[in-house]
């Protein structure tokens, strides 16, 4: 692995952190039937308690809220908390002066001078690699975000970014993108490898598959709105994988399924960052932490998400 910057070397250190879209967003999460303002903020304040000081959040989740209940949350606790947000390049911004303006919005809804990591949240056609990666640099210049990095980048537009990035004598932080047991594509396109040669860090998102791999759901109990859509060719495959994990998680002295799903993920080389929408979620995810599955567990499961993932 390439020597790592200082910058950025604090997000090797980080293991789990705590994903913030659920925060807010009514469309794909349902925000406020279940949970809502209180709830989230349990979960965060759990999720400290447990040692965790890394949020993820973005300008779009909740449409902003998830940004503001954030920076709620930040003023009543006096525990230090990284927080990473990212740039979402809608149409009408192309120029690399609208990464700079969006970040200054960010920093104004979660009430702080500076983020520890913003990431442009996907690439578009309409904005060049190029252009993204000035915009970025102008954002650490101006003392606005510690490190900066990307998300659902593939590995040549990740390459494309570090090499940008390189011209302004700026390290790539992290690439951002989906990697579960139900979704292993960084594994097979090279994105996990080049990130670990190049000392990129690896943010997993959705490590939980939106929940699946928590167990609860089957093909008579599928998830609320959005995501039973997502998930119907894979819900009816997936029993086996579960059961194998539960067992696991016996084995382990009852460890539980979101709890093995998490701890792959880490051993994998990741960051993961799951959404929590409540205080238990939250400290039950975080009971992923301070032990490993054996090499052994570890290609029992690659196995088991094989056959479902190529079937
Ligand atoms: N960069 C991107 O494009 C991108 C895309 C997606 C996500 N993200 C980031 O990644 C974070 C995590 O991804 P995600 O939210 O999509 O999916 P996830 O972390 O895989 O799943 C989160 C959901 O799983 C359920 N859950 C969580 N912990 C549980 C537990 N212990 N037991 C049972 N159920 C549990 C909850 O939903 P239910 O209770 O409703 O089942 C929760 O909302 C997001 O919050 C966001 O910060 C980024």
């Amino acid at each position: 692995m390439a020597e790592l910057s200082s910058e950025t070397r604090f997000l090797h250190a980080v293991e789990m952190g705590l994903g913030a879209w659920q925060w807010g967003d009514r469309v794909v999460w349902q925000y406020g039937h279940g949970y809502g303002d209180s709830e989230v903020k349990q979960a965060f304040l759990a999720t400290l308690n447990e040692g965790i000081r890394f949020v993820d959040t973005a300008e779009i989740y909740g449409s902003g809220r998830s940004e503001r209940l954030l920076g709620q949350f930040l003023k009543e606790t006096d525990q230090p908390v990284l927080i990473a947000t990212k740039f979402f390049p809608f149409p009408w911004r192309f120029r690399k002066t609208t990464v700079p303006r969006a970040l200054k919005g960010s920093l104004a809804r979660l009430g702080v001078d500076s983020v520890d990591l913003y990431q442009i949240h996907g690439p578009t056609p309409l904005m060049s690699i190029d252009t993204m990666m000035e915009g970025l640099a102008e954002c650490v210049k101006d003392g606005l975000t510690r490190t900066v990095g990307v998300s659902n980048f593939n590995p040549s537009q990740m390459l494309a970014a570090y090499s940008g990035l390189a011209r302004h004598n700026l390290p790539l932080a992290s690439n951002q993108v989906h990697y579960s047991l139900l979704n292993r594509t960084v594994e097979k396109n090279g994105t996990l490898a080049r990130c670990k040669e190049l000392g990129i860090r690896l943010i997993a998102y959705s490590p939980l598959e939106m929940g699946l791999l928590a167990g609860k759901y089957s093909v008579s109990s599928p998830p609320p709105g959005a995501r039973a859509r997502n998930y119907v060719s894979l819900l009816p495959k997936i029993g086996p994988m579960l059961k194998l994990m539960t067992e696991m998680g016996q084995d382990r002295g009852g460890k539980s399924n979101a709890q093995v799903a998490l701890n792959w993920v880490m051993g994998k080389g990741a960051l993961c960052i799951p959404g929590a929408k409540n205080p238990q979620q939250a400290q039950e995810n975080a009971g992923a932490l301070g032990w490993r599955l054996t090499e052994e567990e570890t290609a029992r499961l690659d196995h088991a998400s094989d056959a479902i993932l190529e079937s």
